[in-house]
């Protein structure tokens, strides 16, 4: 073995984009560690270098394309090293990524990270000679099925699960449904038995993943007693001993119905927390967004959920600056912000996606109106977040405690049930536990409080 492992290859796995590439990179380091490889946060050191790529905007598509730019450099002095893009532009770019950076070895797409560590062996025994890029974007059925290994660090506390892969909505300015593919979902008692073997390692919260995660199961499984598929697992969860909390994301509006908002009363472990994504507060444009709701039903789904679960903490995604937004619309955007008060917004300035409806729509906005929305309505944003955050002070808050705070390593995080990140003094044994806090004070981001016996 200690012979062996002078041997053992090194991978280097940078990761962009949701959650959902955060899980599909672990399952790759899953299966690479199984084969026998070594995982490396240092990427000269690394044998094999991938790049697990995001093409929601632009941005993300550019900074992977930067980054391999510079891993590629590497590939000077070491000609053997392997350089792969995983995810999702590599299904959206196939070949073109090749004839642009002609070091590339591997182009594995959404549908294909099950295959990751035989790709990679056959390509290290080639280098000798005839070694061939390998691009592989194509489907495979059951590969929702291939997302279920992980890796844990000690004492881990919470854990992703992928339950659906792929989105049949068509959002007019998304590209995710030509990168994700068709929906296709998970059944049941196996997502279960994936969270049984979770909490047997010591994981106590797990977080269900999907594009629009309410909209679980839709084509493959049948409602029962007026419940729809996701809310069945929920209930099916609900009942694991030893988990202590559940959480998903990204839920569509348009799946959120009486049966979902009614398991908040049912089920313990459910967190009162839901990012829904409301995209913009203009009727037009969530028409010419192809997102099927109004602004006036989006209100009453959130009354009615706030009735059924008082305190539920609501986060939400927004594009500014839509082609053909008006400044009208825009008005319209910033007061239902004003008006739901989100806990926090992720505010996104419109990105062109080649081949999607809105690419070609009349109406596109120029960059400094794109910028100056984007700030007007972060200011909006931020402030209720402040405003939101700080009325959490003086209340008690249950806190599961994931490890060192990030800004001071001498303190433990956690995040309350509602999802904020709360920091406190306290043993590092406490790792992994359910902690009663006070909460003394709040800054931008954070809470601060001790604990109570
Ligand atoms: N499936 C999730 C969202 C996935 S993408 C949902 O429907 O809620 C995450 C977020 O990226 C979206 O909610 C949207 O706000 C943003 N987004 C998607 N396409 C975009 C584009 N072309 N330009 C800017 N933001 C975009
Ligand atoms: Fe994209 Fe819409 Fe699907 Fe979300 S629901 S992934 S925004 S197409
Ligand atoms: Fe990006 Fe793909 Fe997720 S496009 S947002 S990494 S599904």
């Amino acid at each position: 073995m200690a012979y062996f492992s002078r041997f053992m290859p090194s991978v280097f796995i940078k990761t962009y984009g949701c959650q959902m590439n955060e899980r599909d990179s672990e399952q790759v380091a899953q299966m690479l560690q199984a084969k026998g490889y070594d995982l490396t946060q240092d990427e000269r050191r690394a044998d094999v270098l991938l790049i697990n790529t995001c093409s929601v905007r632009d941005q993300a598509e550019q900074k992977a394309l930067g980054k391999m730019g510079l891993l590629s450099h590497l590939k000077r002095e070491r000609p053997e090293l392997v350089l792969g893009f995983m995810g999702c532009m590599a299904q959206s770019r196939g070949q073109e990524l090749v004839d642009r950076l002609p070091d590339l070895d591997l182009v594995l797409g959404t549908q294909q990270f099950h295959r990751a560590a035989d790709c990679i062996n056959l390509l290290r025994s080639q280098f000798d000679g005839g070694r061939r890029p390998i691009i592989d974007v194509s489907e495979s059925s059951g590969s929702e099925s291939t997302i279920r290994d992980h890796v844990l660090r000690p004492r881990q506390a919470t854990a992703f699960i992928s339950i659906m892969q792929g989105c049949d909505m068509s959002c007019s300015y998304c590209i995710v449904p030509t990168t994700r593919g068709r929906e296709r979902s998970r059944p049941i008692p196996e997502i279960v038995r994936e969270a049984e073997e979770l909490v047997a390692s010591g994981v106590r919260e797990v977080t269900l993943l999907g594009q629009i995660v309410n909209l679980y199961g839709r084509h493959e499984f049948p409602a029962s007693n007026g419940r729809s598929p996701f809310v069945q697992l929920l209930h099916a969860l609900d009942k694991i001993p030893g988990l202590e909390r559940i959480r998903f994301t990204s839920p569509h509006p348009a799946g959120l119905r009486a049966d979902l908002i009614g398991a908040y009363a049912e089920l313990p472990k459910l967190c009162e927390h839901m990012h829904l994504p409301v995209q913009s507060g203009s009727n037009r444009i969530l028409r010419a967004m192809r997102r099927s709701y109004t602004r006036e039903l989006f209100l009453r789904k959130v009354d009615a959920l706030r009735s059924a679960c008082p305190g539920i903490a609501l986060t939400t995604d927004i594009i500014v600056a839509f082609p053909g937004e008006s400044e009208e619309d825009f008005l319209q955007t910033c007061s239902l912000a004003e008006e739901v008060r989100f806990d926090n917004a992720f505010v996104f300035r419109y990105s062109d996606r080649r081949d999607t409806p809105a690419s070609s729509m009349t109406g596109q906005l120029p960059e400094d109106v794109k910028q100056t929305r984007n700030q007007r309505l972060l200011e909006i944003v931020n402030r209720i977040a402040r405003e939101t955050l700080a009325s959490a002070v003086n209340t008690t808050q249950q806190i599961l405690v994931e490890g060192p705070s990030k800004t001071n390593p001498n303190r433990l995080a956690g995040r309350t049930r509602n999802n904020r990140t709360a920091v406190f003094e306290g043993d590092a044994s406490l790792r992994g536990s359910l902690v009663t806090l006070r909460i003394t004070r709040s800054s931008d981001h954070t809470l601060y409080g001790e604990p109570v016996p």
